[in-house]
């Protein structure tokens, strides 16, 4: 707020505050010229008007939340830009990156200022940390058999990763389904915490310039034959011969980069399962103009423990029960 509306804030608040106290005050006062209890000479229908004060639990209460309001607005934001004596603030306001978020907490910490939201994270810490250490120190496998590891698991899936991953964790276009055997990183909890803890950025490169449009039918043909689908031969045989500029990603036989031992994340485009869609519409807009998904880090924002718990939650996903 500027301090022009500040100021007007301010102003109108009290003003405000002090007519109604004024109103009340003038009130209490007997002003019409007959005794408590007489009547007042009006004669309404039958019904006589009394001049009879206030009442008293009424009027205290009212008082009451004059004393209420100064407090509020004293200790509380909420006169202009009036920061108030308890330095309250909601959340850390202008904060846009991760790395701002958590040097605004600890200095309002140090100041003494309460951050409500992230004392509630600090107190939550203090009793769940310790069970997700406790965690930590088990190895994946055997987490992935837990019952209650899976429990908390589960939840800090769905909190953290079902808008993308949906909450069966069977993915979407552009998403990948966690419960199947197809891996873009590979499928061993030491690959998917480091998935989790790092994110992954794929680069599919656009091939439009290079293949031109009948370049890009071709090889379309050439992809969806390799998962056994029915197309013309010939543009087939023509896509196979420039398959090579693709090998460096998803192998020679174009059974990915997993299948390789690559780090590029490059499908297998072998097996029927797509994470773009495997029409022929789907995999040329691929050709055409590539693809570029991401999967967010998380040892940052959800900490180790957090993360080792959800690989074992992930990996179980695809174990056979
Ligand atoms: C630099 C490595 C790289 C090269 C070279 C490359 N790709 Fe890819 N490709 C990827 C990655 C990574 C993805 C996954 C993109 C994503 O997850 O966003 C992908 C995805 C795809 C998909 C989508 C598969 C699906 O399940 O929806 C198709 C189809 C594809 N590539 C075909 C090709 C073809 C054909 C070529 C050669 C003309 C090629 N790629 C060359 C890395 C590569
Ligand atoms: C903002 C959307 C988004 C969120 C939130 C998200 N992911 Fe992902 N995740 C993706 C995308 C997109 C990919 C695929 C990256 C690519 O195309 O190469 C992915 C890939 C993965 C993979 C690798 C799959 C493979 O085949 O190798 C795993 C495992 C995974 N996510 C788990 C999680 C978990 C667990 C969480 C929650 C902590 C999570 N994701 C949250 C978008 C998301």
């Amino acid at each position: 707020m500027t301090s022009f509306w500040s100021i007007w804030v301010i102003v109108l608040t009290l003003a405000c505050l002090a007519l109604i106290f004024g109103l009340l005050l003038w009130n209490l006062k007997n002003y019409v010229g007959v005794k408590e209890g007489e009547s007042c000479g009006h004669e309404f229908d039958g019904i006589e008007e009394i001049n009879n004060p206030l009442p008293k639990w009424w009027t205290y209460m009212f008082f009451a939340t004059f004393v209420w309001a100064v407090y509020y607005l004293a200790a509380y934001p909420g006169l202009g830009n009036w920061q108030g004596l308890a330095k309250w603030t909601s959340s850390n306001q202008g904060v846009t990156s991760l790395a701002e978020s958590k040097k605004a907490t600890e200095e309002a910490l140090a100041n003494g200022e309460k951050v409500q939201l992230d004392q509630e994270i600090i107190a939550a810490e203090e009793r769940f940390g310790p069970i997700f250490e406790a965690f930590a120190k088990q190895d994946i496998e055997t987490l992935a058999k837990d019952e209650k590891a899976l429990e908390i698991g589960q939840r800090l899936f769905s909190q953290n990763c079902a808008q993308c991953h949906g909450s069966d964790a069977r993915g979407a276009t552009g998403f990948p389904n966690l419960t199947d055997k197809d891996w873009l990183y590979g499928g061993t909890p030491d690959k998917i915490k480091e998935t989790l803890l790092h994110g992954r950025i794929a680069a599919m490169p656009p091939w439009k310039a290079a293949l031109g449009e009948q370049g890009v039918k071709e090889m379309t043909a050439y992809v969806l034959s390799l998962s056994g689908r029915k197309v013309n031969q010939k543009d087939a045989d023509a896509g196979q011969a420039k398959f090579a500029m693709c090998a460096a990603c998803h192998g020679a036989d174009g059974k990915g980069s997993v299948a390789h031992n690559l780090p590029f994340g490059a499908p297998n485009l072998t097996d029927n399962i797509w994470l773009y869609g495997g029409s022929q519409r789907a995999v040329e807009e691929t050709l055409n103009n590539g693809r570029a998904g991401v999967m967010p880090a998380w040892k940052d924002i959800l900490g180790e423990d957090k993360v080792h718990l959800l690989t074992a939650y992930v990996y179980s996903l695809s174990q056979d029960k």
